[in-house]
């Protein structure tokens, strides 16, 4: 595309002309394949002559031989780019040659000096890869090959190379020009152009190189590091949106604090840039010194974004800047070790976002994500180990498991170590491999090396996919209870066989009459069964397990109702209460959902049911923003991952069934609750964010057992609303009534907000995700809203995301769900290939679905593989979703 619309330049390339790629299953790239490269580039320096529909780009390389090399000649990756001129040594050659997309150069000694121009349309970019126009500005991403859209390189991050960018552009149209490191030099010209140079002592990989121009406002401040340096703060953004950056600056520095204090890691440049942009692939960006955010993680007040869109901000803005030492200073030596810097990272944000604010809270949200995006990807068709053994596109790998699982299982190893040893051990990491581009296997070295820890075994958890299945069974004999544990991990494709695997397990027996345990214990499962003894007990403990999530795993222990609603009750880890709460839930409906309850069995599970809700609802210890946590019901996903065959339809008819049942049973308490709440004032302190959660939470189940009272409460309180929590809370609830409030709050929320983006991806996303009978007809009308476009990623997830995610919708069962996500993924291919490609995976559960949707399933992910040209991200995921 870059290349068509500039016919004038040589195109070297039959391909980059627009003749149609031959349709050939792209090449599996192999982790045991993995060979140092030929040569290293010590250094390179970058000339940007910018403009938005065409940008020049001349790349002076210095490179060097690689004695651990094969000798090859240099390999210059490139895509959808040609060269407009080959210079070695100052002197222009010809003697180049491409292989497919990349520019291959013979060099004869060891040392050379490699010049090559390029020129690429920011404005065509519509993939959001390389260097790409948004509202006029301009701005790069090149995680993970995305340089090779700009220029010519060896785009593979074990190569790091000191950075030194000139920019020169109009002054009007770019009056801030940003790059990576410090700003060395700037000046103006007599023709309304200006220039700046930025050098990055740091040697860095280019998936972390990043230029920004463009007309921009910063929130400036400054941040004193441990060892008494100033650093200058920026947050830019578009003009008009400064007042909404307080809150990112503010989580800026305490990620910054907050990383000396737990981790001994200080910031390395005088300098730290973040920048916002609306169009963005992902959620924001870690390039060195120049952090690129998506708006949705920067612009937050208390009119716009709710409580959940401020933490987002925080752990955001945590998890970007933490990967200046996890990721950055410490880099990875191929995509195939991703986990290195994103499970590492996302523990980090976990750990701080725990610090910040309630660690119980963040604990079980952590969870809940995980087990609604991990484990439905982990028992599917693209189930693959944390360290993926091959891929064809590795945007296809920015995944639940790669973050989230691979998070899980470095905090075992800190379960395991205690939070000091672990330190030590993470300490050792950054020392022996700062400056370098390492492997997972490096850092489980160092953390064992520095912490003591035999993690022998433990390395499986790299390698296996599946989540492993633990059951549990616990006896009681004279004063000695026994607990019998299993293991088995699921077969994955390509993964056939499976080893038993360290699974680390903090359990307590808690006495039945007193309500008390005498101390919690970290067992560690480490074979396919085992089992573990505990004294002292003269009568049948009740067994709390797998306590924090110490393990991701799912377990399977056959407990009583009494059992589970004494630790909803009683259980002094709040994770194991919410749990408790979660497994009788989710007994219950399952056994709903199969059919095998009796009247009396119904009757005697809701019961059991609403004992538990209204123990914790009138629990005078807890706290609103745990509360409102314990109300939350398993996700239908997560329900529908308990069985082998589910079907979505009799899974969301049982779930709403309940919540109607406890809507109306506990209805006095509910009102009680949203009338308690309510009185509480907006502020940002954790009582008053607890009082807007519950507000939300009991209208969800009034809306569901006392539709009239929820709607007369929903309105009120969408009209009353001073902060976008209970705006947002109210209009959810009501989007899901067929009552004439909806359309009320409907039409004021978008011409409130109209010209806010964020808040309008609200308004897509709330109709999309909604309950209403008529859900389907309501996104059918909004993909051709004035505000809807396909060029827009937010927009994109806000109506389409929010609807693959709405089993109520997705899965309607003439198919029209399938049908319309099918429809989107073609058509957003051509247009944004990573992003389009993020839709298949909901069509690609259909095996575990029941018959009949299930053919449609299928038969609509064949019907996208069947599509004249499909980009490597979609055909990847789509071939396997069927294979
Ligand atoms: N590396 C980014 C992060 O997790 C994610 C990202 C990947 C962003 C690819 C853009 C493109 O922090
Ligand atoms: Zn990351």
């Amino acid at each position: 595309m870059d290349i068509a619309s500039r016919p004038s330049e040589p195109v070297a390339d039959p391909q980059l002309a627009g003749a149609a790629p031959p349709p050939l299953a792209p090449p599996v790239i192999r982790r045991e394949d993995y060979q140092p490269p030929a040569w290293l580039v010590p250094e390179i320096a970058l000339d940007f002559t910018l403009g938005v529909d065409a940008t020049r780009v001349v790349s002076r390389l210095t490179v060097r031989r690689n004695p651990h090399g094969d000798g090859a000649a240099l390999r210059l990756n490139g895509d959808n780019i040609a060269p407009l001129g080959v210079k070695v040594d100052g002197v222009a050659v010809n003697d180049w040659r491409l292989d497919g997309a990349d520019l291959l150069i013979d060099l004869a000694g060891d040392a050379h000096a490699v010049e090559v121009e390029t020129a690429v349309n920011p404005a065509a970019n519509s993939q959001l890869m390389g260097l790409y126009a948004s509202n006029g500005m301009l701005c790069t991403q090149c995680e993970a090959e995305g340089f090779r859209r700009i220029t010519f390189f060896p785009d593979r991050p074990d190569v790091l190379s000191t950075y030194r960018v000139r920019m020169a552009g109009d002054k009007a149209a770019f009056p801030i020009l940003l790059s990576n490191g410090n700003c060395v030099a700037q000046g103006d010209d007599a023709d309304g152009t200006h220039w700046a140079e930025w050098h990055d002592p740091w040697p860095k990989p280019c998936y972390l190189f990043a230029l920004v121009a463009g007309d921009l406002v910063a929130n400036h401040d400054s941040f004193t590091t441990m060892s008494g340096r100033k650093v200058d703060l920026n947050i830019w953004v578009r003009p008009g949106d400064e007042a909404r950056t307080h809150h990112a600056m503010a989580s800026l520095k305490a990620a910054m604090r907050w990383d000396e204090e737990t981790f001994g890691r200080e910031y390395d440049l005088d300098l730290f840039n973040i920048v916002a942009v609306s169009d963005f692939n992902m959620g924001a960006m870690e390039n060195k010194g120049l952090n690129v955010f998506n708006t949705r993680y920067v612009l937050a007040d208390p009119e716009t974004a709710t409580d959940a869109d401020y933490d987002a901000v925080e752990g955001v803005i945590g998890h970007e800047y933490f990967h200046n030492w996890s990721g950055n200073r410490v880099t990875c030596r191929d995509w195939f070790q991703l986990s290195l810097k994103e499970g590492f990272t996302v523990l980090r944000d976990q750990l701080f976002s725990a610090d910040m604010g309630s660690e119980a809270v963040k604990r079980i949200e952590d969870v809940r994500v995980l087990r609604s995006a991990q484990f439905p990807e982990d028992s599917g068709p693209l189930a693959h180990p944390i360290r993926p053994d091959s891929y064809q596109e590795i945007s296809n790998f920015y995944t639940a498991t790669v973050y989230n699982k691979g998070a899980e299982v470095i905090r075992m190893m800190r379960t395991m170590a205690g939070p000091e040893r672990f330190r030590q051990g993470t300490d050792l990491y950054f020392a022996r491999h700062d400056g370098e581009a390492a492997t997972c296997e490096d850092f489980v070295k160092a953390i064992e090396d520095g912490s003591g820890l035999d993690l022998g075994r433990f390395r499986l958890w790299y390698g296996q996919a599946g989540t492993p299945q633990v059951k549990v069974a616990l006896t009681h004999a004279g004063t000695t209870a026994t607990l019998a544990l299993s293991q088995a991990v699921p077969v994955t494709p390509g993964q056939p066989e499976k080893q038993p695997m360290p699974i680390p397990l903090r359990v307590a027996l808690f006495d039945r009459e007193s309500g008390r345990h005498g101390g919690e214990r970290l067992i560690v499962l480490d074979k396919a069964s085992d089992s573990f003894t505990f004294d002292g007990f003269s009568a049948p403990p009740v067994l709390s397990i797998n306590r924090g999530f110490s393990a991701p795993v799912s377990i399977e222990a056959d407990r009583s109702n009494a059992d589970l609603v004494f630790l909803a009750a009683h259980d002094d880890d709040p994770f194991a209460r919410y749990e408790a709460m979660q497994s009788l839930v989710v007994r219950h409906l399952v056994a709903a959902v199969g059919g095998g309850l009796s009247p009396d069995d119904r009757a005697a599970g809701r019961a059991a049911i609403g004992e538990a809700f209204a123990a914790f609802l009138a629990d005078g210890a807890l706290d609103d923003l745990m509360r409102g946590e314990l109300m939350i019901l398993p996700s239908e996903t997560y329900l529908a991952e308990q069985l082998l065959v589910a079907d979505p339809g009799a899974i969301h008819a049982e779930r709403e069934a309940l919540k109607a049942w406890l809507g109306h049973a506990l209805q006095a308490a509910l009102i009680a609750l949203h009338d308690r709440a309510s009185a509480v004032p907006y502020s940002r302190d954790a009582a008053a964010r607890g009082a807007r959660k519950l507000k939300t939470q009991a209208l969800i189940y009034l809306a569901a057992g006392a539709p009239e009272e929820a709607a007369r409460r929903a309105i009120a309180q969408y009209r009353a609303a001073d902060n976008m929590t209970d705006r947002q809370g109210a209009l959810m609830v009501l989007c899901g009534l067929a009552v004439p409030e909806r359309e009320e709050a409907l039409a004021d929320f978008h011409a409130r907000y109209h010209g806010n983006a964020l808040v309008i991806d609200k308004w897509f996303s709330l109709q999309a995700g909604s309950l209403h009978p008529q859900v389907l007809d309501h996104v059918q009308a909004l993909a051709g809203h004035p505000d809807f476009t396909m060029h827009n990623p937010n927009r994109v997830r806000a109506l389409y995301m929010a609807f693959a995610v709405n089993p109520k919708g997705f899965h309607v069962a003439d198919g029209e769900g399938y049908r319309i996500i099918g429809d989107l993924i073609r058509r957003l291919d051509p247009i944004n290939p990573q992003t389009a490609a993020r839709f298949v995976p909901p069509l690609g559960r259909w095996r575990r679905i029941e018959p009949g949707r299930s053919a449609m399933m299928r038969a609509e992910l064949e019907r996208i593989a069947a599509a004249p040209s499909l980009s490597r991200d979609v055909l990847e995921q789509v071939t396997k979703s069927l294979g």
